[in-house]
Parts: C-alpha cells; sequence; structure tokens
C-alpha cells in the first residue's frame, strides 16, 4: 500500500513514557513494555492502534486490567480505552526470536552479541507501539541477560543501576534524560570491550566516549575515538551544539544494513566505518570513518533534538546532517587545497549516483510525496542531493548567516518533531534581508521537484561596447508522475579569466547571480577582450551546466582557474568530450585521446604546486556511469571499451611521467592517514596501475615486478591494497600469485577480507572471465551471503560497480542479478532491493542489453512473493511513466 505525504494527520495518542523490561534469549526474548498514553485532545476520539511485525503477543493490561483488543492489518487495536484526556497506563507483554531475525531490522544477534536497529520503523518489531517519528517519549530500559555471555548491557541515556540476578544472570537499567522518538531506540547486549575518553567540553561539562568493539578489534578504534572528539569539538565550536549527554556510545556489529545509527547516546555502526589502522585499512577507510562518525554525532542535534513530523521530512535530518559532515571533514583539513579535494570527492559522487537516480524510474524529490517501503527512500537523493540544496542555503545567506539561521531553527524548534518547510523557514526568517528570504517559495521547488536542471549558458562579447553578454536559461525533464517543472533558484558562482588566465575584478553582486527565472541576462561591463567564463564554481547548485566552451577555454580554466573546483571540472569536460566522441564514432575504437589533452595531463601531473590528491583526481577519467548518463543510447561494452582504450593511451603516452611520479611520491615516511600524504599515496598508487598497464602492453616486466615487491613490503594497508590492485587491474600473472598470499596475510580480518573479494569481483572483464570469477567467490569458504558486507563486496562489486563486467550481451550477468535479487529478498529486504537497482537505468541500453535486462527485471516482478522493498523498485523500472 501507498503512504502519501498529504495523508500526514496527527497522532490519536500521546506516549508519554515507557519502561521496558528485556529477558534476552537469542531464541526467545521476553519483552514487557509498560507505558503511559494519553489522548491526543486535538484529533476526534478514536481507537488505538499500535504497530507490530513478527511479534508474539502473550499479555495486555490498561491501568492494571485486562481488556479487549483485536487484530487489524498488523496493528493492536483496542477501542475499549478510558474516556477523557486524563493518562492510562498500558503494559503489553510479547516475545520475539532475534537468532531467526535476518533482516537486520528490530532486534537481531550478529555474532553472539544482541544488536537493534529501529529506524525506520524496527520498533515495531520489538515491541507493540506508536512507531512514527512524531511520538516522543521517555524510555527506562532495564536488561537482564547471562551475566557470562553479556556482560556489557548497553541502551540510551545514562546507566542508573546495575547488579546481579539470580542463575548466574545479571541486569542493567538505563535512563534515557531526553524524550526521543522510538526510531532511536537502541540496546546492545553481549561480549564487548571499550575504548574510553574522558573529556571536558567547552561549557566546562565533563563526559564518557566509549566506543564498543569485540576483544580482538580493540587495536583498531583509536581513529574511531580521535574522530569522535574531533566531532564534539566542531559542533560546539562551529554551531554552538554542545554534546547533552554525560555519557557517548559507539558500538560496532560486522552485520548491518547500512552505515550506522544515530540512536541518542548509543550509536550503532557497521564495523567498516568504525574499525581502523594502519595495516587492515586504507586512507578512504580512514576518510569514511571521520565522515561517518560525524554525521551520526551531528545527528544528535540535527535529527535527535529536533526530528521528522514523518518520514517524508527525512531530509530535513540527513540532507542537513551530510551537509555538516562534509563541512566538517572540510573544516578538518589543514590546507584549503584539501577542501577543494573533498568537495570535488563529493561532487563526483553526486554526479555518478543522484544524477543517475533523479533520471531514471526512481527519482523523487528531496522530500517524497509518497512511498511504498519507507527503506526504499534512504537515497542519494535524500541524503547527497539534500545536503546540496542546505549548502545552496548557506551560499545564499553566506556562512554566518547561515549559522544564524541553524540558532533559530534550534530556537523554535528544540525537542520538536518538524517539516523541512519549517527548516527553510528558519533559515530564511535569520536573512530578512536575503534572496533566500525574497524567494523562498521558488527556493524550496527544491524539496518538490524532482529532477536534475540542465543550465544553459551562453556568452557574446561586443568588442566595440567593451562589454560581455552572459545568458543563463534553465531547463528540466518531466520525471515520474512530474511532467512540468516550475524554474528552480540556482544560485550560479562565476568568475571571468582573461586569454592569460588572470582573473577580471568582478563587484560581489556579479560573482554570484540567483537564476529564479527561466532565462537571466548579466552584463559585464569594462572587459578589454573576450573572457574565458568560470561557471558554477565549486559547483553551486546540482545541476548540469551546458556550455560550449571551447578546447582552448578549457584548456585556459585547466591551466590557471582561482577555483581548484572548475580546474578539475576542466579536465573533466576535456576527457568527457573525447569519450563521447570515440564513443558515437563508427568502427573498432581506435586511439581516443590527443597530443593537446595528453600535453595538458603532463603538465598537470608534473607540476610543480598542485596536490597529489587535485593531481590524482584531475588525472581519473570520468567513470563509466557519468559517461553513460551522458548519452541517449549507451552500448555499456563500447562505453567500456573507450574508456580503457583512453586509459592505456594515458598510460602509454605519459609512461615517463608516471615513473616519475610514481617515484616521487611513493616514500611517505611513517603512515599517518592525513589528506596530504593521503593524496600522495593515491597519485602513486594511480601511477603503479598506470605502469603495469602499459606493461602489458608492452610486454615489460620492470613495473609489474615492483608492484609484486611493493605489495610485500608495503607498511601499510594503503600502498599494499594499492600494488596488489595494480596487479589486479592490468591483470598481471603475478596478480595470481598475490591474491591467495594477501588472503592468507588476512584471513582473520573481515573488512580486509571484503577487500579482497571486491577487488576481484570489480577487476576488468577480459573476455567474459569476471562473472565466472564472481561464482567462483560465491563458492570460497569466506564467503557469506548473509553477512551484508560480504554480500555487498561480491555481488554488488559485479552487479553495480563493474558495468564492462555485468553488461554481457548473453545476459548473464542480469540472471545472475535476478537470481541474488530473488535470493537475498528471502531473508534481507533491503540488501535485495538495493541490489535490484543495479538495473535502474535499463531503458537506456542498446539491444540487445534492452531487451534481455527489462526480461530479467520481468522476471523478479514475476515472483508471487517479493518484499515490498523489492516489489517497489522493480514495479518502478517496469512503469511506463
Ligand atoms: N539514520 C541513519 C544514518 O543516516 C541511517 C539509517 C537507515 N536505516 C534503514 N534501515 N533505512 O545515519
Ligand atoms: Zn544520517
Amino acid at each position: 500500500t501507498v503512504v502519501r505525504r498529504e495523508d500526514y494527520a496527527p497522532p490519536a495518542y500521546w506516549i508519554d513514557t515507557v519502561e521496558l523490561t528485556f529477558d534476552l534469549d537469542p531464541a526467545k526474548t521476553r519483552v514487557l513494555n509498560r507505558m503511559t498514553l494519553r489522548r491526543n485532545a486535538a484529533v476526534a476520539a478514536q481507537p488505538l492502534r499500535l504497530d507490530g511485525e513478527e511479534l508474539n503477543l502473550a499479555r495486555v493490561l490498561v491501568n492494571g486490567a485486562g481488556c479487549s483488543f483485536k487484530m487489524d492489518a498488523g496493528q493492536l487495536v483496542l477501542d475499549n480505552l478510558p474516556e477523557g484526556n486524563e493518562p492510562f497506563t498500558l503494559e503489553i507483554f510479547t516475545t520475539c526470536a532475534p537468532e531467526k531475525n535476518s533482516q537486520l531490522m528490530g532486534l537481531y544477534v550478529s555474532q553472539g552479541t544482541f544488536f537493534t536497529q529501529c529506524e525506520a520503523e524496527g520498533f515495531r518489531r520489538i515491541t507493540y507501539f506508536l512507531d512514527r517519528p512524531d511520538v516522543m517519549a521517555s524510555y527506562t530500559v532495564t536488561l537482564r541477560a547471562d551475566k557470562a555471555r553479556y556482560p556489557v548491557l548497553l541502551s540510551n541515556g545514562n546507566l542508573e543501576e546495575e547488579g546481579p540476578l539470580p542463575d548466574g544472570r545479571h541486569f542493567a537499567k538505563w535512563v534515557d534524560p531526553h524524550r526521543k522518538p522510538s526510531y532511536l531506540f537502541a540496546l546492545v547486549a553481549g561480549n564487548l570491550v571499550a575504548r574510553e575518553q574522558r573529556i571536558v567540553s567547552r561549557s566546562g561539562k565533563e563526559h564518557l566516549l566509549q566506543v564498543f568493539v569485540r576483544r580482538g578489534d580493540m587495536d583498531k578504534t583509536e581513529h574511531a575515538m580521535q574522530s569522535l572528539i574531533a566531532s564534539v569539538a566542531w559542533d560546539e565550536a562551529r554551531f554552538g551544539l554542545p554534546l547533552d549527554l554525560e555519557r557517548f556510545m559507539i558500538v560496532a556489529t560486522s552485520d548491518f544494513n547500512m552505515g550506522a545509527m544515530e540512536n541518542k547516546g548509543l550509536n550503532i555502526f557497521n564495523t567498516k566505518y568504525v574499525l581502523a589502522n594502519s595495516a587492515t585499512a586504507t586512507d578512504t577507510d580512514f576518510a569514511n570513518i571521520e565522515s561517518v562518525v560525524g554525521h551520526e554525532y551531528f545527528h544528535n542535534w540535527t535529527g535527535n533534538r529536533v526530528t521528522c513530523r514523518d518520514w517524508f521530512q527525512l531530509s530535513l535530518k540527513e540532507g542537513l546532517t551530510v551537509f555538516r559532515d562534509q563541512e566538517f571533514s572540510m573544516d578538518l583539513c589543514a590546507e584549503p587545497s584539501a577542501r577543494a579535494v573533498k568537495r570535488i570527492e563529493d561532487v563526483r559522487v553526486l554526479r555518478t549516483a543522484q544524477f543517475p537516480e533523479d533520471a531514471g524510474p526512481m527519482a523523487h524529490p528531496v522530500r517524497p510525496d509518497s512511498y511504498v517501503e519507507i527503506n526504499n527512500f534512504y537515497t542519494v537523493t535524500v541524503y547527497e542531493k539534500g545536503a546540496e540544496v542546505v549548502r545552496m542555503m548557506q551560499t545564499l545567506v553566506g556562512r554566518e548567516g547561515f549559522a544564524r539561521g541553524m540558532k533559530l531553527y534550534f530556537e523554535r524548534h528544540d525537542g520538536q518533531a518538524v517539516t523541512c518547510d519549517d527548516f527553510a523557514q528558519a533559515i530564511a526568517d535569520a536573512n530578512p534581508d536575503s534572496a533566500l528570504a525574497r524567494q523562498l517559495e521558488v527556493f524550496k521547488r527544491w524539496y518538490s521537484q524532482a529532477g536534475t536542471p540542465r543550465v544553459r549558458a551562453e556568452g557574446r562579447y561586443d568588442a566595440e561596447a567593451r562589454r560581455y553578454t552572459l545568458t543563463l536559461s534553465q531547463h528540466c525533464a518531466p520525471t515520474p508522475g512530474q511532467a512540468v517543472k516550475q524554474p528552480f533558484l540556482i544560485p550560479v558562482a562565476l568568475g571571468l579569466l582573461d586569454a592569460q588566465g588572470r582573473e577580471l575584478p568582478l563587484p560581489e553582486s556579479q560573482r554570484l547571480v540567483v537564476l529564479a527565472d527561466a532565462s537571466a541576462t548579466v552584463v559585464f561591463d569594462d572587459i578589454d577582450s573576450e573572457p574565458v567564463p568560470s561557471l558554477l564554481r565549486g559547483f553551486s547548485a546540482p545541476v548540469v551546466l551546458e556550455y560550449a566552451d571551447s578546447d582552448a577555454q578549457l584548456l585556459t580554466l585547466l591551466a590557471h582557474d582561482s577555483d581548484p573546483f572548475n580546474r578539475w571540472e576542466a579536465g573533466q569536460r576535456l576527457a568527457l568530450r573525447r569519450a563521447l566522441a570515440a564513443v558515437r564514432a563508427d568502427g573498432p575504437v581506435a586511439q581516443p585521446l590527443d597530443a593537446a589533452f595528453i600535453d595538458a595531463m603532463r603538465a598537470v601531473l608534473r607540476h610543480d604546486t598542485l596536490d597529489a590528491a587535485f593531481k590524482e583526481l584531475t588525472l581519473t577519467l570520468p567513470s563509466e556511469t557519468y559517461i553513460s548518463e551522458q548519452l541517449e543510447v549507451v552500448d555499456p561494452q563500447r562505453v567500456h571499451a573507450v574508456r580503457e582504450a583512453m586509459r592505456e593511451q594515458l598510460a602509454q603516452a605519459l609512461h615517463a611521467d608516471w615513473a616519475w611520479a610514481y617515484e616521487q611520491h611513493r616514500d611517505n615516511g611513517a603512515y599517518r592517514p592525513d589528506p596530504l600524504s593521503a593524496g600522495r599515496r593515491a597519485l602513486a598508487g594511480m601511477a603503479l596501475t598506470m605502469l603495469c598497464l602499459d606493461a602489458r602492453q608492452s610486454g615489460d616486466a620492470v613495473w609489474p615486478g615492483k608492484a609484486y615487491q611493493r605489495f610485500k613490503d608495503a607498511g601499510n594497508m594503503t600502498d599494499r591494497f594499492n600494488a596488489l590492485s595494480a596487479l589486479v587491474v592490468s591483470g598481471h600473472a603475478l596478480a595470481r600469485e598475490a591474491l591467495p598470499r594477501f588472503h592468507a596475510m588476512f584471513r582473520d580480518e573481515a573488512l580486509v577480507l571484503d577487500k579482497w573479494f571486491a577487488l576481484q569481483a570489480g577487476a576488468p572483464d577480459r573476455g567474459g572471465n569476471i562473472l565466472p570469477a564472481v561464482r567462483q567467490l560465491m563458492a570460497h569458504p569466506d564467503f557469506q551471503l548473509r553477512n551484508p558486507n560480504r554480500a555487498r563486496s561480491v555481488i554488488f562489486s559485479y552487479c553495480n560497480a563493474n558495468p564492462g563486467a555485468f553488461h554481457r550481451a548473453d545476459a548473464a550477468g542480469y540472471v545472475f542479478w535476478s537470481d541474488r535479487v530473488l535470493e537475498i529478498d528471502r531473508f534481507n529486504p533491503q540488501v535485495a532491493a538495493r541490489l535490484a537497482r543495479a538495473l535502474d537505468r535499463w531503458k537506456k541500453l542498446a539491444e540487445p542489453y534492452r531487451s534481455a535486462a527489462r526480461e530479467a527485471i520481468a522476471r523478479v516482478a514475476a515472483q508471487a512473493e517479493l518484499s515490498n522493498d523489492v516489489r517497489e523498485v522493480v514495479t518502478r523500472a517496469l512503469s511506463e511513466d
């Protein structure tokens, strides 16, 4: 059944307090839930309907006495409740079976430890409840369990009491001082150890920070703890938001559907975003941990103190919190160039994942209007595009104005469950003279309209009048259910360069043009010669820019733009242009790159002041996914062949430069995961891959030999994995020796094995060899389909991240995909539904891929017993809309 935003109605009852008592047992956990409720006087009297799922109901008492109830559509319905608005108590006694919970929603067991995941609608799998975010209650939780097996008993808030019980059991009682919606409830029980740190925050308060992991993982917790300490300090310094708890806990689990969860005071994390040391984790892992730890911590204010009225408002907390974690990571960068690198990486995610979503069957506004399964809407649109919408607000009101807006938001809404409108209103009201306040209704179309706007720019130079005229116009294609789009409010940051690449001075008002109508014209006077425009600096809006810049203009920007984002973007546009020309050309793929492009790339690589990280990003060609998005009809094999040809050409033409770059950047002293040295490792790793790729063509054995040596000697995982990857990606015979060696070295490190699986499933296809390899990997004793990280490392790395291997003319990739979607759906619908999205863009495919993909999707859709999750995805994929 479809849930619609417009059908929102306030709850008929409030729940003021909840006392939960758990007798934890993997096979049968007993849950006693004592609540005080009262009728919501603002709503007509009606029965109480409580959500529940897969629960065994034993007893219901109202004010201590038995009462009548019935079940209706999975809900527990009570219609003989006391009249009037006085509070009453409701006691519900249920049991559930955590060890059978393979969905990983609600209460489940992972490696002998109990965990919960309640967002969005998992609490109803623990007890009957008004499982909606606008019902906020005070929780007291008592956990009882066998002391030897579950020595650590955790829940939200403060530990009030603990002690022994008969029969080797013990208990712990937790009281959360903050009211919260049910999706923020959490408990953990198991045999864990904690790294602890006491901190004194700015306000002078003492707090205890803890990171709980399995005993053997203690040596991988320092980075998460440092990231948490930095997060606490940053939120206080940048936004004046202090830690409001005496104790803040992070717990890691290896079985988790998503990245992490911001439960009040008790964040639960996928191990992937907690555990790291230099021997087992790469620079990317370190950076991800910093941003996810920050993200969950920042939710404590943006999400927990102020939460969502309903799940359509998800971006209220997610878009804002992604924006905050992006800013956090940028503010931690010591050098401005590292900030720019982070921005480029974030934009790359947006354009390779969110733009396709916005153009496909699952397109939805940042604030969706309807859903079948809310879990399908934890998307790059809600998260990453939502963050861009918040970023545009900051651009429009300035950094200080935005901080003022945040202050007003908390003054107005602390302790409430609110909407995206409330947030935008607070930012606008705190900045009454801004373009945002003047055109708030237009701006808010970013929340209501799906699709990626395209902004067309045209420049005209009049030498006589010394005048440059820039015309901007916008257009947005229809998306499912939205045939016609109103204009968006688009902040376009820009600059003008002269032909020598010097920045022309412009008044501030001209450096940020706000496009709010179908088109606008800006006139620049006193311009001495035809300028080179640098448009959409810093990617100031989530749009596609259409500007017919010449190669000469792009080369000028690449060499000189003061805006590092646009400098990178110029290189991408030059590469994209060549890729598209080669894809569209007839006949076999020849050498797609010309001398001008290669020389420009050499100049970047050899540049004496640019950062290594920036060089690595600039020399990375646009992904196959991104190239494909630019085409009306996609032949994935052609796209793959073209990109590989470009890469090989760069490998060969810049051979001496890659060798130089490798030698220059390979030694970085003792390992530290800071952006500068991480950038050097990334560039050295790229150089090594290029040198091995070139060796593949030339038959040279020196570089693969060096890569193998490096693989054996490396002092950290980043260098070791990059060397292994160079051998695997270039398909060198030494990969067959390195891979088993790597496995033997890390056989007990689950997260490292995930990398080992992912590298092989994501390797370049050579004559159709990857699909059989994937089947073999699934037969490996270390493969576990039920562990989401492991399943993703093989199946998603193949279906979602390896287009050249997945799109096979014989359709075997699609058949494999449909088998796995159906297989996983039987025990974990959320993971299955993510995988189901691998064929979102099937309508764009050329034949024979298109028909084969359609058939595979139809095969999934034909299955009678599908979860709502997968059903919604495949139904939308097949819809004619
Ligand atoms: N709120 C979490 C985060 O972004 C994500 C939880 C999503 N869980 C889910 N089952 N959909 O940090
Ligand atoms: Zn979040």
